[in-house]
């Protein structure tokens, strides 16, 4: 080698500018950040608290929960597209990831192609509720009212795309009438309203309305699943009621920005189904009439095959509705 070369070389070595790479920060190095696309209490925020705490054991950092609500959960999905790919920032979001791209035509962010799946969490069954002093004991008589009373009753929802917005669309297309819909930054505000009966009906999915329906603080008519929630055994499903048209859960997965690197998609995929073993996140989502995914479904891998599916069963029912969001 040349003699210039060699000091050259030589040179850079002491500078440390030489082919040694630079050594890779271990991950997580600080805080990661949870952003849930609705305001907090509502049933999103319910799953990313305890999806956050048992992630934080697992990877020995502090994750915390950030609540991004409005526009049907599209101000929160766009924070964590446009933020660093460096595995910090994570998107826990649910059926709304599978319904936006058709509802939504003139995003500020892609809302397949801003994402990296890192693995689903857990699918919610839905109940239809009522303020407690609602005219109805039963999905049928509830029906009537809704028939009779149309937009002189109050339907709360967590805005376009939002889970209480599908679940309302599938209710007012199986008894063909219409309600006023009226939005809120989540259902957790919603459901504040509906105790208070300034808002007649809503249908939300059972962490957020279980312990209400229990405690007879709400009236509830049905639940959205083929089989009943045995955190609410006398709560009829749907077809029981009558109505087996009306049959929707809610799943729920993790999201990292385009572009974070395969091996912390990975080792957060680790977490995740780490999280989804613990006992008491178990427990805790037994008691509000869900369970974890199995195992394999919470890898990068089974949440986009999932994911695409749904987008692509979505698509046509919201083209058929013709209700956009912008
Ligand atoms: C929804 O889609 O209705 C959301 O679950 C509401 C929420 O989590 O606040």
């Amino acid at each position: 080698m040349p003699r210039l070369a060699r000091r050259a070389l030589l040179a850079l070595a002491g500078l440390g500018l030489a082919a040694a790479p630079a050594a890779a920060q271990p991950f997580p190095n600080r805080t990661v950040t949870i952003v849930v696309p609705f305001a907090a209490g509502g049933p999103t925020d319910t799953v990313a608290r305890l999806v956050a705490e048992a992630m934080g054991r697992e990877l020995g950092q502090t994750v915390v929960v950030e609540n991004a609500g409005g526009a049907g959960g599209t101000i929160g999905a766009q924070r964590v597209a446009q933020a660093r790919p460096d595995g910090h920032t994570l998107l826990l979001h649910h059926i709304g990831m599978a319904t936006t791209p058709s509802l939504y035509r003139r995003l500020a962010y892609d809302p397949i192609g801003g994402f990296e799946p890192v693995g689903l969490i857990t699918e919610v069954p839905m109940t239809l509720v009522a303020k407690k002093d609602f005219p109805a004991n039963t999905l049928a008589e509830a029906i009537a009212v809704i028939r009779q009373r149309r937009d002189a009753l109050n339907y709360a929802n967590a805005g376009i795309g939002a889970a209480s917005h599908l679940c309302g669309l599938l209710l007012m297309k199986a008894v063909d009438t219409a309600m006023t819909t009226v939005p809120f930054r989540g259902t957790g505000p919603a459901m504040q309203e509906l105790l208070s009966g300034r808002i007649d009906l809503m249908c939300d999915q059972t962490t957020n309305t279980t312990e209400q329906i229990n405690s007879g603080a709400i009236k509830a008519f049905a639940v959205t699943t083929r089989e009943r929630v045995a955190s609410l055994p006398n709560l009829p499903t749907s077809a029981e009621a009558g109505l087996p048209a009306f049959e929707v859960s809610v799943w729920h997965g993790l999201y990292a920005p385009k572009g974070t690197p395969a091996e912390i998609t990975r080792r957060l995929s680790q977490a995740l189904q780490v999280a989804l073993r613990d006992p008491r996140l178990v427990a805790r989502f037994a008691e509000l009439g869900t369970t974890p995914v199995a195992q394999d479904r919470a890898t990068p891998e089974a949440h986009r095959a999932f994911w695409m599916a749904d987008i692509a069963k979505w698509q046509p029912i919201i083209q058929a509705a013709g209700q956009y969001a912008d």
